[in-house]
């Protein structure tokens, strides 16, 4: 008798095994129970007959309730119709703690309130399983491609006094002397390990004071941040394809299960080609207007609705590129061939899931530049001077963005809410649990 995972129990067909973990749902009575049985690693049945177990074992079957933890022994077996279903025929069962009370999460529909307040509970269930492996898996895949292609992991602080983006979202911190402000983006800190370093990325939580309320906003998300020395505005845009097409392929590959639990349209997935679709800010605005009926005028941000309606004309993801100065950020470098726009990108996801990589661009190394958009933006020079010493000090062109986790992991899973990707989800009304 020896202990085994779920997920390794193909590999025990006709074997007595041993498997450590819960029973979250139970059929049957009288002279057969089945356990539906689940241990992190995947999900079987255990079937119980009265004939085949002792008294005590099919009294023990009788006694489980919701999210029981046991020990149970039985014989896999491949289940009669299905290739690749298995089944345990148990044989002995020991439980560990049966709950007193009902598991308040049952099979009936709840609302989402209910549901993230016992968001601790919630994580147990299948789609929850499901999405929680494929961050995973997004995870791991942009680590390994982190790691083949020559960056450095430094790990930018939390606690910081500049702002990246935007002022207004920061969250406060009251301790130092003057302002402190939870990291927004660790993109500056990168940027400085990479003379340092050569290729480099931060991966880690950000910080956002989000005052709207929408289904691709939290108030705490991980971002992965790469710089790149000596890299052009137009490889930067190769590589960001390459980057995105390694995490998708890498879930495709080995999250089969999980999309098929969240019951996602893979074949979308895997229809997806390269290169991926480009438009310059300029074309996607003439295109919303002149095909999809919007009012977007040349100088607006693009609104959620704007993305969704532009990348349903597509069939994969949408780099848009060289938006106006102005509306992007103060380290951003412009168009040299067209200095009211800016070598900046975004990649923006299908299916309506809007931005995934943003900020992408070419940094400014133009000191006067430099000095002359952070006083225009009221920015507290004193701050930044070390940032400045950056370009004073060996500047050299490069690029670099920022993906969010949550974002990518919604659109791979086909999830409608990022909140539901992150095991503990924040957001504007939310921080318990
Ligand atoms: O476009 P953003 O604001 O870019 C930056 O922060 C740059 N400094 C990154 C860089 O160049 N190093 O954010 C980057 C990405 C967005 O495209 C989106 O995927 C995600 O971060 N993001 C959020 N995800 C969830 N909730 C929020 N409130 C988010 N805000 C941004
Ligand atoms: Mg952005």
């Amino acid at each position: 008798m020896f202990f085994v995972l779920i997920e390794d129990l193909k590999n025990h067909v006709g074997e007595e095994v041993e498997i450590k973990g819960w029973m979250y749902n139970k059929r049957g009575s009288g002279k057969l129970y089945f356990l539906q049985l689940r241990d992190g690693t995947g999900f079987i049945q255990g079937v119980v007959a009265e004939d085949d177990v002792s008294k005590e074992v099919f009294e023990n079957a009788e006694k489980l309730k919701m999210e029981s933890s046991l020990v149970v022994k039985g014989k896999v077996s491949k289940h009669p119709k299905h290739d690749d279903v298995f089944e345990l025929r148990v044989t002995d069962i020991k439980p560990i703690r049966i709950p007193d009370e009902d598991y308040p999460i049952s099979k009936k529909e709840h609302g989402i309130d209910f549901l993230l307040d016992n968001r601790h509970l919630w994580l147990r269930s299948k789609k929850q399983w499901a999405t929680m492996r494929i961050r995973d898996e997004v995870i791991w895949a942009i680590r390994k491609y982190m790691k083949d292609n020559g960056f450095v992991l430094v790990d930018a602080p939390i606690l910081t006094k500049t702002a990246c983006e935007n002022t207004t979202e920061l969250f406060r911190v009251d301790y130092f002397e003057g302002d402190a402000y939870l990291s927004q983006s660790g993109q500056l800190y990168t940027e400085a390990c990479e003379y340092a370093l050569g290729r480099t990325y931060c991966f880690g939580p950000t910080f956002r004071a989000e005052k709207s309320k929408t289904r691709r906003h939290l108030t705490e998300f991980w971002m992965i941040e790469p710089e790149i020395p000596f890299m052009e505005f137009e490889e930067l845009i190769d590589f960001e394809e390459d980057f995105f097409w390694y995490i998708l392929q890498s879930v495709l590959e080995n999250r089969q299960e999980e999309l098929k639990v969240l019951e996602r349209d893979v074949e979308f997935l895997k229809n997806i080609k390269r290169p991926f679709d480009r438009l310059s800010y300029d074309e996607a605005i003439k295109t919303l207007r002149e095909k999809c009926g919007s009012d977007v005028a040349w100088g607006d941000d693009l609104g959620a609705d704007d993305e969704t309606k532009l990348t349903k004309l597509f069939n994969g993801p949408l780099f848009v590129h060289r938006y106006p100065v102005g509306m992007t950020s103060f380290f951003m470098e412009p168009d040299p061939n067209n200095d009211k726009l800016t070598l900046n990108v975004d990649l923006l996801a299908p299916e309506g899931y809007g931005e995934v990589i943003g900020g992408g661009s070419q940094r400014s190394i133009n000191l006067e530049l430099l000095e002359k958009r952070i006083k225009d933006q009221e920015i507290n020079r004193k701050e930044y001077e070390w940032y400045l010493d950056l370009v004073k000090f060996g500047g050299v062109p490069h690029c670099g963005f920022g993906m969010g986790v949550e974002r990518c992991v919604a659109w791979l899973c086909g999830t409608e809410h990022v909140r539901e990707t992150i095991p503990f989800p924040r957001t504007i009304y939310r921080i318990v649990p």
